[in-house]
């Protein structure tokens, strides 16, 4: 089979023609100097690859590699760290007594890690739940930020659950990268932090004389957050052209597609996959009006699709994981399976189109691949 030849069960989403002018407002302009300042910060690589872009039939393909963030093998310190700075900074306002917090989350592997990173840095602690399915090497991992690790005998959302039971104690806090009716806050705060990566790529492509910014972001999709991040980035832009943003999820995990397939945020039921950090059932109660709004579309690929991606971006010198690779196997999935011409236009690309990907992880956050391979 040619690396290529795999095309998505389901067909790609695609919105309504007009999606790309709505509109949001941005992410406060103090995220990217809260990381700047942190110890050990710089930008992720953003890397050009023209053999991509030449399969791909664009103009040039840029990858984010996000396999080194912080000193952590994925991008979600960028939400953790500006989230829990604000909690941390919220609950002095209010006169709490400055002595150690618990700090509690679910994870699929990586936000649990940075949560935990996180609170051994600040004096804090940590406790976090692992569902099932999550590599042992990534909860290793997150016991070896001194965490308190909780293994639940069941998916995701369950876990998400007992995070949120577990957090209901005096001094302890729920730092979720999702969010529900009532539960809005933080994860909203993680959504900011997220937005340091997007203004990292403007100025990225700008040195490399894109300064209208990408045509196209694929993204690797769990509940959603992310990608709101990504959205609220390219919707609230006063200048520069309004990307098509393609979301994409493992086949076995995929509620954002089913969501805006159906109209409404609906939840699925899980099953095994190597890309853990996507294996999410329900989508973000706040990402749902920016992925209802601001994607153009949306794709569920199989593992397979993800680790051949994996393998492709090895062979170009860069190192992704599972759900990292994702944002190439579903970008392969939309453009260049079998009567993927209409997508192709739909999204307004042609042999001119700048593209990136966004890799979200290496493959030391999520073993998953050295296993398989
Ligand atoms: C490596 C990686 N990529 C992408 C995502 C998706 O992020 P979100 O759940 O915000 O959609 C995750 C989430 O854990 C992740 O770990």
């Amino acid at each position: 089979m040619s690396e290529n030849a795999s095309s998505p069960r389901t067909p790609p989403w695609c919105a309504p023609p007009g999606s790309r002018t709505w509109r949001c407002a941005p992410a406060p302009s103090d995220v990217r100097g809260f990381h700047a300042a942190l110890p050990g910060y710089s930008p992720t690589s953003l890397t050009e690859t023209p053999p991509l872009a030449e399969e791909l039939r664009v103009g040039r393909v840029f990858v984010k590699d996000e396999s080194c963030r912080l000193g952590l093998p994925a991008f979600k310190a960028l939400g953790a760290s500006w989230a829990v700075h604000r909690t941390l900074a919220e609950r002095a306002a209010n006169g709490r007594q400055p002595g150690p917090v618990t700090l509690v989350t679910a994870t699929d592997g990586n936000h649990g890690r940075a949560v935990a990173r996180m609170a051994r840095l600040l004096g804090q602690r940590a406790h976090v739940l692992v569902p099932q399915g999550v590599h042992p090497r990534a909860v290793a991992a997150i016991a070896a930020e001194r965490a308190k690790v909780t293994e639940v005998a069941g998916p995701y959302d369950e876990a998400v659950r007992l995070a949120s039971e577990a957090a209901a104690v005096p001094d302890a806090v729920l730092v979720q990268d999702t969010a529900w009716p009532g539960y809005e806050q933080i994860p909203g705060w993680i959504v900011e932090g997220y937005s340091t990566l997007c203004a990292e790529i403007d100025e990225q492509l700008a040195a490399q004389g894109v300064a209208e910014g990408p045509d196209l972001v694929s993204i690797p999709v769990g509940v959603g957050s992310l990608a709101q991040a990504v959205v609220t980035h390219y919707r609230s832009r006063p200048t520069g052209r309004a990307p098509a943003l393609l979301s994409v999820e493992p086949e076995t995990a995929a509620c954002v597609l089913e969501s805006l397939t159906v109209g409404e945020p609906v939840s699925v039921t899980t099953g095994d996959t190597t890309m853990a950090g996507l294996n999410c059932g329900t989508p973000s109660s706040i990402a749902w009006p920016y992925l209802r709004r601001g994607l153009d579309a949306a794709v569920a690929v199989p593992d397979g699709d993800s680790a051949r991606a994996a393998a492709r971006l090895a062979a170009l010198g860069i190192s992704s994981g599972p759900c990292g690779a994702a944002a190439l196997a579903g970008l392969r999935a939309t453009l260049t399976g079998r009567g993927t011409d209409e997508c192709r236009t739909a999204l307004g690309l042609d042999a001119t189109s700048v593209v990136v990907l966004l890799s979200t992880e290496g493959p030391a956050a999520n073993p998953h691949a050295t296993a398989d391979h």
